[in-house]
């Protein structure tokens, strides 16, 4: 017997708790789980859930904006498409997933909200290694609306920083099937705030420009604007700054976005659901240009947020007040 085991073999074994109790806070807000709906602290899965632990999930973000779903047509799109991918069944369609998410919504009565609708493979009664024998399983939660960028970040622009991490080939996870696969981004934010900075952008196989922790990246040059074709999260964002260019007549195209491009562009910004589009002023420490939110950015934020008000846009949540 070494040491160790001896002392453990002298000590009482603890006792066995008949329910979890779980010390951590967390954001106010209500979550769907198994039929039914709870309090953001009573919102709890399995540790052998393989979207646990094996990031075996797909999930969509989608906002509410002064009581309105923003898109929420796309987001479900995504999602149900991401659903179909990975071969996962849930006992909902459309409607039940957008019925879902409105009372989450409501019943939280957060007026802007972040709205996530997910599922993970589930468990298997038997721990089984076949991920067929798991039971899928939804969720959906609504919590205070989160953004990228913070309001000075907002204000001034976000400081950015090249990162030396590749983003996950497109060969190996197809990234329209939104997923958990953020060690990339994770390693690479770190790496920012080492230097730093406020975010990361990382890039592609090919030394291009990907994306960003949770955001798309764009540059504007001589008034055409820019974006990544290959190896991203088809963003809503994204979609909908190709929908307001269009409405504005920016020419806009979906290409490779090499770094001397980004770094010599007039303006850049990035896009997600958590923020809008949002300024990028500085790319390891030079300004982009004059290192001022640009004409263009400015332009399109501005349009982006009349749009939540528009029917043809957004759906309005039916609040019990
Ligand atoms: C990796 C990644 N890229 C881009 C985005 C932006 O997508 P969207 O505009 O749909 O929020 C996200 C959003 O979470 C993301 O996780």
């Amino acid at each position: 017997m070494d040491q160790t085991t001896a002392t453990q073999a002298s000590k009482p074994l603890p006792a066995v708790s008949d329910r979890h109790v779980d010390p951590h806070a967390y954001p106010e807000g209500i979550a769907f789980l198994d039929g039914q709906y709870l309090p953001m602290s009573q919102a709890k899965i399995s540790v052998l859930d393989w979207g646990f632990l094996h990031s075996d999930a797909t999930y969509d973000t989608v906002h509410v904006w002064d009581g309105r779903f923003f898109r929420l047509d796309l987001h479900l799109d995504r999602f149900f498409g991401g659903l179909e991918k990975l071969r996962m069944a849930i006992p909902f369609d459309r409607d039940g997933v957008a019925e879902i998410l409105h009372n989450c919504v409501a019943l939280s009565g957060h007026r802007a909200a972040y709205v996530e609708m997910l599922c993970t493979r589930g468990a298997s009664p038997t721990f089984s290694r076949d991920p067929r024998q798991a039971i899928n399983r939804f969720m959906a939660f609504a919590v205070p609306f989160g953004s990228v960028a913070n309001a000075e970040q907002l204000q001034r622009g976000l400081h950015v920083a090249i990162s030396d991490k590749v983003r996950i080939p497109p060969a190996s996870i197809d990234p329209a099937i939104k997923n958990y696969h953020w060690l990339d981004l994770v390693r690479g934010l770190y790496e920012a705030y080492d230097r730093n900075a406020d975010s990361a952008v990382i890039l592609d196989f090919n030394g291009n420009v990907a994306e960003g922790p949770g955001f798309n990246v764009f540059a504007v040059k001589a008034g055409r604007v820019r974006t990544p074709a290959l190896g991203v999260l088809p963003g809503i964002t994204r979609r909908t700054v190709f929908d307001l260019c269009a409405e504005l007549n920016i020419p806009a195209e979906a290409g490779d976005l090499g770094v001397t491009e980004l770094r010599s562009a007039d303006e850049v910004f990035i896009t997600s659901t958590a923020g809008g589009i949002m300024a990028a002023t500085r790319i390891d420490g030079a300004l982009v240009a004059e290192g001022k939110i640009g004409p263009i950015t400015r332009t399109l934020t501005d349009l982006y947020w009349k749009k939540h008000q528009d029917p043809a846009w957004s759906l309005a949540v039916p609040y019990a007040d």
